[in-house]
C-alpha cells in the first residue's frame, strides 16, 4: 500500500478537500497499526465533523474500517438472518422482546450488542441481571446457537472493525462523537462486518436520544440506510419518538422484568407497538412471510426466549435481583401527564447505579426507575409518579434532582404521539 503524509491529508480535509479512496484506505490502516497517533486522528475527525464525508468518501471509509477486522459468515445457516440496530435511547430494552419474537417466525438474529455508557443503557448490561447469563460467546458458540434456538443476544468480539474501536474511545475523549459521517460509518462497520444478511435501524429523534431533531436523525437514517445498500446488505430504518421514554422502567433487571412481561402477551403499550413495528421489517427485510403479533400471543416468542436465556447460562425461572432501597416520587397536581423527559429519566437510573460512567465502572443489576404512569395518563395529587430502586441510598438525592421538572402534568387531556414517526428505506 502507498504512503502518505498524514499532515498533508489533515490540511486537505481542513480546507474542504475531498480525500481519495487510496488515502482513506491508507489512514484507517495506518492509524489502526499505531503509525498514525491519536492526535493525529483527533485533528482529522475535528476537520470531519466541520467538513463531513461526501458520497464516495463515506462508503470508502467504512468498507476501510471493516477491513481492518474480521467478517462473519452467516450463510451456512439454514435461515436467512436480520439484525437491529438502535442508536440508543432510555428504557430501550426492545431487543429483548425482539430478538426471540423474530426467531419465532424463522428468521436467525444475531444481536451483537453493547454495555452502556452515559444515560442509555446497554443491553447487555440489563441481560446480566439474570442470574448465570453470560455474554460473551465464540463465534463457534454464536453459530451453533443462532442454527439451535434462532437468536443470540451477545458482546461483539474484538476481531470485528477493531478501528472503530479505537477511533470511538478517541472521539468520545475529543468532541467529534456528534458528527453524522462518524457515527454512520462506526454503526455500520460493526454491523456490516458482523455479516448480518439484513439490517433494521432504529433511529431515535427526541431529548432522550443522540439526535434531538427529525431532520438530524432523518439525515443519519439516510446515511445508514446508503451504506448498507452499498455494502448489499437489505437495510431499512425506523425513525422513532425518544422525546419520553420507553414502557415504564429504565436500568437492568427492571427492564428485564418488563420485556418479560411483553413475551408473556402483555407489557406497556409502547414497547408491544415498537417491538412488533421492528419485527415486521425485519421479517420482510429477510423476505420471510410470517405475523410477529400471532408469534406473541402464541407464547412462541417467550419459548425462544426462554431457550436463548438457558443457552448463555441464565436460568429464565431464577427470581431477578431486587433494590435493597426503594424511594417514590409523588405527582404534585391532579391532571393528565403531558410529558416525561426521557434525559432526565435517563440520568436518574444512571445516577441509581444503572449505568457507569468510566468503561470500567461495574453497573448494579438492580438499579433503575420504575414510574406507574405515563405521557397521556391520568394522575391525582399524591399519587406514586416514579419509584426510585438502587442498593446504595447514599445515590438516591441526586436522582431525585435529577427527576425535577422531568413531568409535566396538564389540567387538560394529553396523549401520547406514535412511537414510528418515519420509515426510511
Ligand atoms: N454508536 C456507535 O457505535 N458509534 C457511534 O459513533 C455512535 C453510537
Amino acid at each position: 500500500m502507498a504512503s502518505y503524509d498524514v499532515v498533508d491529508l489533515i490540511r486537505s480535509k481542513r480546507d474542504g478537500g475531498v480525500l481519495a479512496d487510496e488515502e482513506i484506505r491508507w489512514l484507517i490502516d495506518a492509524y489502526t497499526r499505531g503509525d498514525v497517533g491519536d492526535e493525529q486522528m483527533s485533528a482529522l475527525a475535528m476537520a470531519i465533523f466541520f467538513r463531513g464525508l461526501d458520497a464516495r468518501e463515506l462508503p470508502t471509509w467504512t468498507r476501510a474500517m471493516i477491513d481492518t477486522g474480521e467478517r462473519l459468515d452467516f450463510s451456512g445457516l439454514s435461515r436467512p438472518t436480520a439484525d437491529k440496530h438502535s442508536t440508543g435511547g432510555v428504557g430501550d430494552k426492545i431487543t429483548l422482546p425482539l430478538a426471540p419474537l423474530v426467531a419465532a417466525c424463522g428468521v436467525a438474529v444475531p444481536q451483537l450488542s453493547g454495555r452502556g455508557l452515559g444515560h442509555t443503557g446497554g443491553t447487555l448490561d440489563k441481560l446480566e441481571a439474570i442470574p448465570g447469563w453470560r455474554a460473551m460467546l465464540s463465534n463457534e458458540e454464536m453459530l451453533a446457537q443462532l442454527e439451535d434456538v434462532g437468536a443470540v443476544i451477545c458482546g461483539a468480539g474484538s476481531g470485528l472493525a477493531p478501528a472503530d474501536k479505537k477511533l470511538y474511545a478517541l472521539r468520545d475523549v475529543t468532541g467529534t462523537v456528534e458528527a453524522i459521517p462518524l457515527i454512520a460509518s462506526s454503526i455500520m462497520s460493526k454491523k456490516i462486518a458482523e455479516g448480518t444478511g439484513a439490517l433494521v435501524l432504529d433511529v431515535k429523534t427526541g431529548a432522550g436520544a443522540f439526535m434531538k431533531t427529525l431532520d438530524a436523525s432523518r439525515e443519519l437514517a439516510r446515511t445508514m440506510v446508503g451504506l448498507g445498500a452499498a455494502a448489499g446488505v437489505t437495510t431499512v430504518a425506523l425513525v422513532t419518538d425518544m422525546s419520553a421514554p420507553l414502557g415504564r422502567s429504565a436500568g437492568n433487571a427492571v427492564e428485564v422484568a418488563e420485556s418479560v412481561e411483553v413475551l408473556a402477551g402483555g407489557g406497556p403499550a409502547d414497547v408491544v407497538e415498537l417491538t412488533l413495528a421492528l419485527a415486521s421489517e425485519m421479517l420482510a427485510a429477510a423476505a420471510v412471510d410470517a405475523d410477529p403479533a400471532a408469534a406473541l400471543a402464541s407464547g412462541r416468542a417467550m419459548d425462544v426466549w426462554r431457550r436463548m436465556i438457558a443457552a448463555q447460562g441464565g436460568d429464565p425461572d431464577a427470581p431477578l435481583p431486587g433494590a435493597r432501597h426503594t424511594e417514590t416520587v409523588r405527582a404534585e397536581a391532579d391532571g393528565w401527564i403531558a410529558s416525561m423527559d426521557a434525559m432526565a429519566v435517563g440520568l436518574a437510573a444512571w445516577r441509581l447505579g444503572a449505568g457507569r460512567a468510566r468503561k470500567e465502572d461495574p453497573v448494579q443489576a438492580a438499579a433503575g426507575v420504575t414510574w406507574a404512569a405515563s405521557v397521556g395518563e391520568r394522575v391525582r395529587a399524591g399519587d406514586v409518579l416514579f419509584t426510585l430502586h438502587t442498593d446504595t441510598p447514599e445515590r438516591i438525592e441526586r436522582a431525585r434532582a435529577a427527576l425535577e421538572g422531568a413531568v409535566t402534568i396538564s389540567p387538560e387531556p394529553a396523549s401520547r404521539g406514535p412511537v414510528v414517526l418515519e420509515r426510511i428505506d
